[in-house]
């Protein structure tokens, strides 16, 4: 797997969304959970250009590869989430875009100028911030990538299909711009390896976690991943990872499901709940009874049910 930077400049470009039949959406139905999925996926995407707030103010973007990468980037991001908006209003769920952007960056308060401030100082006091940056980089393209392609699995719907499919190939190759400059930082530098190794073991979280509440990851972890085939996938993820220079046996996406896993049998509905009830599924397409997940789901009383976003 190799990543020109140049050829990345050169071809990056809007997600083609031509041919992607949008009118036929209607024609077949979606579960709630593959709804809460879309509704994830699209605010996380939609959150990028303030992820990237967290980045410039790092040491790492004083590499003009790295700007130069991230210009492009956050720009294909952004038409993620833009093809996913539009994908649910066709389906038949009705919100406004910029409000509902604004209204979950409301939501972030205190603790995300805290963050920035924090991952400021962290960069320019460890020289090998870089490092992890690319690393966290690589870990969650491919998981996301990986998430988009279980639901592709799962959804049996040809147009999200087709469109997942498109998004994917541009998160393949943000990985592997990520994962090659995380494996060039790593290369024989012991340091940076340890550093590495000691911050994804202690401070890693999935991908939206911080937008989104420890349930709602969980919800969307268990829903596209809670069977064999999702397992595999996500064993794949910490093997590639694994094969990073340091990295060798780290578990990060296979320990999630555990933890999500856990709290699913701590709590009776955990994760379910909030898929069950999300109030966005509420307006769209009803599907028959005991057509949306393969085993009852038990919901305790709506007050102590979150909502997702
Ligand atoms: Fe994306
Ligand atoms: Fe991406």
């Amino acid at each position: 797997m190799s990543f020109s930077i140049d050829r990345y400049k050169e071809e990056s470009r809007r997600l083609d969304t031509s041919g992607v039949a949008w009118d036929d959406i209607q024609k077949y139905p979606l579960s709630k959970g593959d709804l809460f999925c879309l509704h994830y996926m699209m605010d996380i995407e939609n959150h990028t250009s303030l992820y990237l707030s967290h980045l410039l103010v790092t040491r790492a973007c004083m590499n003009p590869i790295l700007t130069a990468f991230l210009s492009c980037w956050v720009y294909e991001e952004l038409w993620h989430g833009e093809n996913l908006g539009k994908f649910l209003k066709c389906y038949g769920v009705e919100f406004d875009t910029d409000e509902r952007v604004a209204q979950i960056r409301a939501g972030l308060g205190f603790q995300n100028t805290m963050s920035i401030f924090t991952t400021m100082v962290g960069s320019w006091l460890l020289e090998d911030f870089a490092a992890i940056y690319l690393s966290v980089g690589a870990i969650n393209e491919l998981s996301t990538t990986t998430g988009y392609a279980a639901l592709a699995r799962k959804c049996h719907h040809p147009v999200l299909e087709d469109l997942l499919g498109r998004i994917q190939k541009d998160e393949r190759r943000h990985f592997a711009f990520y994962y090659n400059s995380a494996k060039q930082w790593l290369d024989g530098n012991r340091r940076a390896q340890k550093l590495d190794r000691f911050i994804l073991d202690k401070t890693w979280v999935v991908v939206g976690k911080g937008v989104k509440n420890q349930e709602e990851v969980d919800a969307l972890g268990l829903y596209l991943f809670d069977d064999a085939p999702g397992a595999e996938a996500l064993q794949g993820i910490d093997e590639k990872i694994g094969r990073l220079p340091g990295l060798e046996g780290i578990r990060l996406m296979t320990k999630a499901l555990d933890e999500a896993r856990a709290n699913a049998a701590k709590v009776p509905g955990w994760g379910y709940r909030l898929i069950e009830q999300e109030a966005w599924a509420v307006g769209a397409k009803k599907l028959p009874a005991g057509a949306l997940f393969g085993h009852h789901v038990e919901v305790e009383s709506s007050d102590e049910v979150g909502v997702a976003g």
